[in-house]
């Protein structure tokens, strides 16, 4: 029978990834916390209306990338390609967002239609923070910082750089669409057929164009910060001085627009050399008329996301994480051990809390349950054989170094050992008292 394949660009994550996954994901969690920022989850498929109406008709996610189908009833539905605009619609649905501050996170699978490649799939994962209700840029050095703090944590900062540019208000960048429109309208012999395309659509969107031959043709460009009123000047001033104060190094990159189109003022990404030509980790901006957008009351929001795949792979580059052996293997050498063994196993999980106890499960000859217990990387053997169950006691073998053997009555000194042995707890008082 023909093998089922998982769906192209949508990849299964094995044991063997979990442990690096776990610890980012951990990370990531005490950073949140001690910032004081709340999780918030919201659905994966939401109304197709909703990424239209907030991502911009004429961006690549709305015009090619989204997973759209009609449900049963004829409803149209899309898999979520990112978490802002459900973020939003979720806060508003909830009424989290009048007359309140919110800093919230959310970390989950996002869906994507791209041409898949070296980090860039169709199912990837984004760790986001959204902001609401802080119009300063201090909330905007905010979230920047928490994201250098992520990756100082991860011991990858070495690896990024942070770029940041202001997008001023819909009526600036209007004003600066009219002057790019005519600029590129005086060198359509020049414009690639995309380029062609963005002119009418998104004239911003030349500007992010990876078509080398046009390099020379967007630097001369005009530049959205000829455009910027003094409000718009003053956010972005504000948060370059934040930024300074803080001791973060970043670089203004006039060109840089993201592909999203509700930001306004500050947009920012952090970029490494360091996984080839996917190098943007982490993306995000000002979204001020995003919560209008989608019929609640005014209210300023900021915010950015990053993709865990190409965090991981900066990591992995760094160091190797690796899932703990187990601290002790349960080998029951006859049937007549089985119950004993599971049940042994029971107690010392629940009374030495931390332990990690594997049994040995499945039966099998004496010398294969100690081939199965070395290649395990357990420190300890607990062995139970027909002595061991006569005599009520266990015997507990050192696997690494000694090898030495002791019998043990099974009590609480045999806990206490186990538990002195990996710097866990086990006090007889507290266990006890709690059953
Ligand atoms: P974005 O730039 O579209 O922004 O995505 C953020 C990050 O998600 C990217 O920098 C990248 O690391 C990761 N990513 C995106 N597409 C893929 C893909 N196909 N494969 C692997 N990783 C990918 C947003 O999504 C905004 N919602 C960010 C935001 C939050 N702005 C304000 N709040």
């Amino acid at each position: 029978m023909s093998i089922i394949q998982s769906i192209r660009g949508m990849h299964d994550i094995g044991p063997a990834q979990i442990p690096v996954w776990h610890f980012v994901e951990n990370q990531i969690r005490t950073l949140v916390s001690s910032y004081a920022y709340e999780e918030i989850r919201f659905p994966i498929l939401e109304s197709t209306a909703l990424f239209a109406r907030t991502l911009g008709q004429a961006t690549d996610i709305v015009e090619k990338e989204m997973y759209t189908f009609s449900d049963r009833n004829g409803d149209s539905l899309t898999l979520r390609p990112e978490g802002t605009a459900g973020c939003v619609r979720a806060c508003i649905q909830e009424g989290l967002l009048h007359n309140q501050l919110q800093r919230l996170w959310y970390l989950g699978p996002m869906y994507r239609h791209e041409r898949p490649q070296k980090g860039r799939t169709r199912q990837f994962h984004q760790f986001g923070v959204e902001v609401f209700g802080i119009t300063g840029a201090d909330a905007d050095a905010e979230i920047i910082l928490l994201a250098a703090d992520l990756f100082k944590r991860l011991g990858i900062l070495k690896h990024l750089r942070l770029e940041i540019n202001s997008l001023g208000v819909s009526e600036e960048r209007a004003a600066y669409r009219d002057a790019l429109v005519n600029y590129f309208k005086q060198h359509l012999d020049k414009l690639d057929e995309d380029s062609l395309r963005r002119l009418e659509t998104n004239p911003l969107r030349i500007l992010d164009t990876k078509n080398p031959d046009l390099k020379e043709l967007v630097d001369k460009a005009p530049v959205l910060e000829d455009h910027l009123g003094e409000v718009s000047r003053a956010h972005f001033a504000t948060l370059c001085k934040l930024l300074d104060t803080a001791g973060i190094a970043y670089t203004i990159n006039t060109r840089l627009v993201r592909g999203l189109d509700y930001y306004t003022h500050t947009v920012f990404e952090w970029i490494t050399d360091s996984l080839g030509a996917q190098g943007t980790v982490c993306g995000g901006g000002r979204y001020d008329g995003l919560v209008e957008m989608l019929g609640g009351k005014s209210t300023p929001g900021v915010g950015f996301a990053l993709g865990l795949e190409r965090l991981i792979e900066l990591v992995n580059q760094e160091k190797t994480i690796t899932a703990p052996h187990p601290h002790l293997c349960i080998l029951p050498l006859t049937d007549n051990a089985m119950g004993m063994a599971l049940s042994i196993a029971q107690t010392l999980r629940t009374d030495v809390p931390g332990l990690r106890v594997l049994s040995l499960l499945g039966g099998g000859s004496t010398k294969n349950l100690f081939k199965r217990a070395d290649k395990s990387g357990a420190e300890f053997a607990l062995i139970l054989g027909e002595e061991e169950i006569q005599s009520k006691t266990v015997t507990i073998k050192a696997l690494r170094d000694t090898m030495a053997q002791s019998q043990w009555n099974l009590d609480d000194e045999l806990l206490k050992f186990l538990a002195q042995q990996f710097d866990l707890t086990f006090t007889v008082e507290t266990q006890r008292g709690n059953t």
